[in-house]
């Protein structure tokens, strides 16, 4: 019998059809709906792969479910979405997909980053319901990111994709990382600082850090505080970064600017969030990897991976 794959959401037919000769693989046929809980249980029973994405939690029971699970490849650089301890205690292998995404995520923060700054979407908004009336000096005016502070708060491989860009744009870099990085340092002059300093400081601050225990409501009242009053926050990394209703009355009240947020504790975004209810806060469905080339990449990695670990490989991209 050929090992099983079960594929949690339906992937181009370019990167499984060559797995369908090896495996036997069942796919969830769906590009939008979630796999259902039970489904995903039930199929969990007897594959010795899962190919997953961010938004399936991959906990305890589906990984104790998986009597014959060898390997979990999930669709992302991050994987908060899967209890690495119990992976590591049943020797599952968990890989992901760093590297490939890089640059496509530096893109869209940058993008974030800039619409938010200048209420691109307010306005195309207003433009199509017909408000623009005529030409106004001070509608739809927004900050200046060119000469701006940026202060990058987890400086892995995205923060200094990002901020390479933000030299481009003739910026000063700010970061604040648990560790120091003296080359980049030392190559670009981006500067170090206490996360207090650097929320003192940016005109932006952009969220980059892993979603870890540690970072978990990294960005709370405290910090809003600290910030300036024109100050733009940009989160492309995990909404549970962010303290949501402490960013909720920091913008309503106006202690900073404006935010950009590609990412939400609760995913997809309940209409219900109050964050959804004001103009100053510019809303993306959690697309920072979303380019066609980078999400076949991304997909390639993970076929790569599953092979590998199924034909008894050491796969590349391995996190525990
Ligand atoms: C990642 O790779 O972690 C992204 O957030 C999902 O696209």
């Amino acid at each position: 019998m050929k090992p099983k794959i079960f594929i949690t959401r339906m992937m181009d037919e370019q990167v499984a059809a060559p797995l369908r000769e090896k495996f036997d693989v069942r796919m969830w046929e769906s590009e939008t709906e979630p796999v259902p809980r039970t489904v995903l249980l039930k199929e969990a029973a007897d594959a010795e792969a899962l190919w997953t994405v961010i938004s399936d939690r991959i906990d305890r029971e589906i990984i104790e479910a998986g009597k014959k699970l060898r390997i979990i490849a999930n669709m992302a650089v991050g994987f908060n979405n899967i209890d690495i301890e119990a992976a590591k205690e049943h020797d599952v292998v968990v890989t992901n997909t760093p590297d490939v995404l890089t640059e496509t995520t530096a893109d869209l923060t940058f993008a974030l980053l800039l619409s938010t700054a200048r209420q691109l979407t307010v306005a195309e908004s207003e433009l199509r319901k017909g408000n623009w009336k005529s030409w106004s000096p001070m509608q739809y005016t927004g900050m200046d990111a060119g000469g701006a502070t940026i202060g990058i708060v987890g400086m892995g491989r995205i923060g200094e994709a990002v901020a390479r860009r933000a030299k481009g744009f003739n910026m000063t870099v700010l970061y604040h990382n648990r560790n120091r990085k003296p080359d980049a340092e030392a190559a670009y002059g981006f500067e170090y600082r206490e996360l207090d300093d650097l929320l003192k400081e940016a005109d932006f601050v952009v969220l980059l850090t892993p979603y870890t225990k540690e970072t978990a409501g990294l960005i709370g009242a405290r910090e809003l505080a600290l910030m300036k009053k024109t100050a733009v926050l940009i989160n492309v990394s995990r909404g549970g970064i962010v303290d949501e209703a402490a960013l909720y009355n920091a913008l309503k009240d106006h202690t900073i600017w404006a935010a950009g947020l590609d990412v939400f504790e609760t995913e997809p975004v309940p209409l219900e969030n109050p964050l959804l209810t004001l103009p100053n806060v510019t809303v993306l469905p959690h697309i920072g990897s979303a380019s066609i080339r980078t999400r076949l990449a991304m997909m390639k990695l993970n076929a790569q991976a599953m092979v590998d670990v199924l034909e008894g490989r050491e796969p590349e991209n391995r996190v525990e």
